[in-house]
Protein backbone atom coordinates (compact mmCIF):
# COMPACT_ATOMS: atom_id res chain seq x y z
CA UNK A 1 0.00 0.00 0.00
CA UNK A 2 1.08 3.11 -1.05
CA UNK A 3 0.74 6.12 2.21
CA UNK A 4 -0.18 9.40 1.40
CA UNK A 5 -1.52 12.29 3.85
CA UNK A 6 -4.88 11.63 3.06
CA UNK A 7 -4.04 8.06 4.55
CA UNK A 8 -3.57 9.39 7.95
CA UNK A 9 -5.85 12.50 7.10
CA UNK A 10 -8.88 9.72 6.99
CA UNK A 11 -7.83 8.34 10.15
CA UNK A 12 -8.84 11.73 12.31
CA UNK A 13 -11.41 11.87 13.97
CA UNK A 14 -14.84 13.89 12.19
CA UNK A 15 -14.71 16.56 14.03
CA UNK A 16 -10.67 17.00 13.40
CA UNK A 17 -11.32 16.31 9.69
CA UNK A 18 -14.46 19.29 10.20
CA UNK A 19 -11.81 21.47 11.59
CA UNK A 20 -9.36 21.01 9.05
CA UNK A 21 -11.48 21.83 6.29
CA UNK A 22 -12.51 25.12 7.88
CA UNK A 23 -9.33 26.07 8.77
CA UNK A 24 -8.60 25.09 5.35
CA UNK A 25 -11.25 27.32 3.70
CA UNK A 26 -10.52 30.15 6.52
CA UNK A 27 -6.67 30.52 5.72
CA UNK A 28 -7.11 30.60 1.85
CA UNK A 29 -9.92 33.52 2.35
CA UNK A 30 -7.23 35.14 4.66
CA UNK A 31 -4.95 34.67 1.91
CA UNK A 32 -6.85 36.61 -0.68
CA UNK A 33 -7.59 39.29 1.84
CA UNK A 34 -3.92 39.65 1.86
CA UNK A 35 -3.44 39.67 -1.81
CA UNK A 36 -1.48 36.53 -1.90
CA UNK A 37 -2.73 34.46 -5.35
CA UNK A 38 0.24 32.53 -6.44
CA UNK A 39 1.23 29.99 -3.64
CA UNK A 40 -1.98 29.07 -1.85
CA UNK A 41 -1.29 25.17 -2.90
CA UNK A 42 0.92 24.75 0.00
CA UNK A 43 -1.07 26.44 2.29
CA UNK A 44 -4.19 24.53 0.85
CA UNK A 45 -2.75 21.21 1.76
CA UNK A 46 -0.56 22.56 5.08
CA UNK A 47 -3.63 23.17 6.37
CA UNK A 48 -5.64 19.96 5.79
CA UNK A 49 -3.04 18.08 7.20
CA UNK A 50 -1.73 20.75 9.60
CA UNK A 51 -3.49 18.43 12.98
CA UNK A 52 -2.22 15.04 11.53
CA UNK A 53 -0.07 14.53 14.60
CA UNK A 54 -3.03 14.07 16.87
CA UNK A 55 -2.94 10.77 15.84
CA UNK A 56 -0.36 9.72 18.26
CA UNK A 57 -1.27 12.03 20.91
CA UNK A 58 -3.40 9.50 23.09
CA UNK A 59 -7.40 10.00 23.31
CA UNK A 60 -7.35 10.66 27.52
CA UNK A 61 -5.25 13.82 26.33
CA UNK A 62 -7.34 14.58 23.37
CA UNK A 63 -10.76 14.35 24.77
CA UNK A 64 -9.55 15.40 28.02
CA UNK A 65 -12.21 18.05 29.81
CA UNK A 66 -10.83 19.24 32.41
CA UNK A 67 -7.35 21.78 32.56
CA UNK A 68 -4.53 19.69 31.17
CA UNK A 69 -1.71 18.62 33.39
CA UNK A 70 2.05 20.34 32.98
CA UNK A 71 3.34 16.89 31.60
CA UNK A 72 0.09 15.95 29.47
CA UNK A 73 0.13 19.90 27.95
CA UNK A 74 4.11 19.10 26.75
CA UNK A 75 2.71 15.87 25.46
CA UNK A 76 0.07 17.59 23.44
CA UNK A 77 2.35 20.05 22.41
CA UNK A 78 4.32 17.34 20.55
CA UNK A 79 1.90 16.77 17.95
CA UNK A 80 3.09 19.46 15.91
CA UNK A 81 6.54 17.67 15.45
CA UNK A 82 4.88 14.53 14.57
CA UNK A 83 2.75 16.74 11.79
CA UNK A 84 6.12 17.39 10.34
CA UNK A 85 7.79 14.02 11.32
CA UNK A 86 4.61 11.99 9.49
CA UNK A 87 4.13 14.72 6.45
CA UNK A 88 7.84 13.38 5.82
CA UNK A 89 7.24 9.52 6.11
CA UNK A 90 4.88 9.99 3.51
CA UNK A 91 7.47 12.27 1.04
CA UNK A 92 4.64 15.42 0.99
CA UNK A 93 6.44 18.29 -0.31
CA UNK A 94 8.71 20.11 1.93
CA UNK A 95 7.09 23.31 2.14
CA UNK A 96 3.62 21.68 3.34
CA UNK A 97 6.06 20.27 6.26
CA UNK A 98 7.22 23.34 6.97
CA UNK A 99 4.12 25.08 7.05
CA UNK A 100 2.56 22.07 9.26
CA UNK A 101 5.38 21.93 11.59
CA UNK A 102 5.27 25.37 12.80
CA UNK A 103 1.41 26.46 12.72
CA UNK A 104 2.06 26.67 16.84
CA UNK A 105 4.76 29.11 16.58
CA UNK A 106 3.59 32.33 17.95
CA UNK A 107 4.84 36.13 16.28
CA UNK A 108 6.07 37.20 19.67
CA UNK A 109 7.99 34.11 20.19
CA UNK A 110 6.23 31.98 22.74
CA UNK A 111 4.82 29.46 20.49
CA UNK A 112 6.23 25.57 19.72
CA UNK A 113 7.81 23.77 18.88
CA UNK A 114 10.73 25.87 17.95
CA UNK A 115 9.80 29.32 19.56
CA UNK A 116 10.41 31.00 16.25
CA UNK A 117 9.18 34.62 16.15
CA UNK A 118 7.38 37.09 13.36
CA UNK A 119 9.25 36.60 9.87
CA UNK A 120 10.84 33.70 10.82
CA UNK A 121 7.83 31.48 10.80
CA UNK A 122 6.91 30.91 7.64
CA UNK A 123 3.78 33.12 6.22
CA UNK A 124 1.75 30.03 5.85
CA UNK A 125 2.15 28.92 9.25
CA UNK A 126 1.61 32.20 10.62
CA UNK A 127 -2.07 32.60 8.42
CA UNK A 128 -2.52 28.68 9.60
CA UNK A 129 -2.44 29.84 13.39
CA UNK A 130 -4.70 32.67 13.07
CA UNK A 131 -7.33 30.81 11.24
CA UNK A 132 -6.29 27.63 13.66
CA UNK A 133 -7.00 29.24 16.84
CA UNK A 134 -10.18 31.06 15.51
CA UNK A 135 -12.07 28.03 14.67
CA UNK A 136 -10.97 26.25 18.11
CA UNK A 137 -12.77 29.11 19.94
CA UNK A 138 -15.57 29.22 17.79
CA UNK A 139 -16.16 25.31 18.11
CA UNK A 140 -17.16 23.25 20.91
CA UNK A 141 -14.64 21.10 22.30
CA UNK A 142 -13.96 18.59 25.15
CA UNK A 143 -13.30 21.17 27.20
CA UNK A 144 -15.13 24.79 26.68
CA UNK A 145 -18.61 25.31 24.34
CA UNK A 146 -18.33 27.58 21.09
CA UNK A 147 -18.11 30.86 21.70
CA UNK A 148 -19.85 33.78 19.69
CA UNK A 149 -17.83 35.75 17.17
CA UNK A 150 -17.58 39.22 19.07
CA UNK A 151 -16.57 37.01 21.91
CA UNK A 152 -13.94 35.30 20.18
CA UNK A 153 -12.77 38.35 17.99
CA UNK A 154 -11.91 39.91 21.58
CA UNK A 155 -9.91 36.95 22.96
CA UNK A 156 -7.85 37.21 19.81
CA UNK A 157 -7.47 40.95 20.60
CA UNK A 158 -6.56 40.63 23.79
CA UNK A 159 -3.62 38.27 22.76
CA UNK A 160 -2.44 39.89 19.81
CA UNK A 161 1.02 39.62 20.18
CA UNK A 162 0.69 35.77 19.31
CA UNK A 163 -0.09 36.87 16.09
CA UNK A 164 1.07 38.48 12.76
CA UNK A 165 -0.94 41.76 13.29
CA UNK A 166 -1.52 41.95 9.12
CA UNK A 167 -3.08 38.70 9.23
CA UNK A 168 -4.98 39.19 12.71
CA UNK A 169 -6.32 42.44 11.04
CA UNK A 170 -7.55 40.21 7.76
CA UNK A 171 -9.31 38.01 9.95
CA UNK A 172 -11.04 40.46 12.19
CA UNK A 173 -12.39 42.34 8.44
CA UNK A 174 -13.77 38.90 7.38
CA UNK A 175 -15.48 37.39 10.02
FE1 LIG B 1 -2.53 21.87 16.20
Amino acid sequence: MILDADFYYNMLSKDDQEHAQRVTNLSLKIALALGLGGELYYLKRAAKYHDLGKLKITSDILNKSGPLTEAERKEMMIHAKYSGEMLCEVKEDLRVIEIAMLHHENYDGSGYPFRLKGNEIALESRIIRVADVYDALRSERSYKKEFPVDVCKKIMIKEKNHFDPVILKALLNIE
